[in-house]
């Protein structure tokens, strides 16, 4: 089965844990445009967001905790053939620390009490023009006090973008997208 076929039978029995359509192609656009050479992402589930963010960068790791989301999430990428996905097993704050590369795109969406701990890492680890992505930022919001007055204090621009059950979009700088679309909703 190739990756298409794959990502679409994962959507035809979407579960309520997978990124939402609407967050998931807005991701992807993004990723089009600025070409990513390396994606992470906190939470794996069934391996959805990661397959389709395999469509898009030469490399993409994803942390799982879970010993049954990451069998699941192997086999799903294994039928499309993916082998441009790491999943790695254990705890992502544990994992994170362990991981040298630089990323141009991350994705949060792993235990929400420890956004603000993911964010905290996922800084040291996003090169200087990537950007940060964070799921349940609405459906969730209740649970993410300490990941929002984080936010708030930090120098960083972010947006909520009101897609699926809330999607922000977190950067440490903006020169570099002056002049696009983007960069006049950020902020604003
Ligand atoms: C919302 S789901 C991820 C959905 C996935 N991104 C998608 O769109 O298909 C969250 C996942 O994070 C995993 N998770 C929860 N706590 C974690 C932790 N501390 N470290 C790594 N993964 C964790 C859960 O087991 C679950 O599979």
């Amino acid at each position: 089965m190739n990756k298409y076929n794959a990502i679409k039978q994962l959507e035809l029995n979407r579960q309520e844990m997978n990124l939402s359509k609407e967050s998931m192609e807005f991701i992807l656009n993004i990723c089009r445009a600025i070409k990513p050479e390396r994606i992470l992402e906190i939470g794996a589930f069934n391996g959805y967001s990661a397959l389709n963010f395999s469509l898009v960068s030469k490399e993409v790791i994803s942390l799982e905790v879970d010993e049954e989301n990451f069998k699941l999430a192997e086999e799903n990428l294994n039928k499309a053939d993916c082998n441009n996905v790491k999943i790695i097993k254990g705890t992502a704050l544990e994992t994170i620390k362990t991981l040298n590369d630089k990323f141009d795109i991350i994705l949060i969406d792993g235990r929400k009490s420890e956004y603000k701990n993911y964010l905290e890492l996922s800084l040291k680890l996003l090169n200087k023009n990537g950007l940060i992505f964070v799921d349940n930022t609405i459906s969730h919001k209740n649970r993410l006090k300490e990941f929002f007055d984080y936010l708030i204090k930090s120098n960083l621009y972010f947006k909520e973008l009101n897609l699926g059950k809330g999607l922000m979009i977190i950067s440490k700088d903006l020169s570099v997208y002056k002049g696009t679309k983007f960069y006049c909703n950020i902020n604003t």
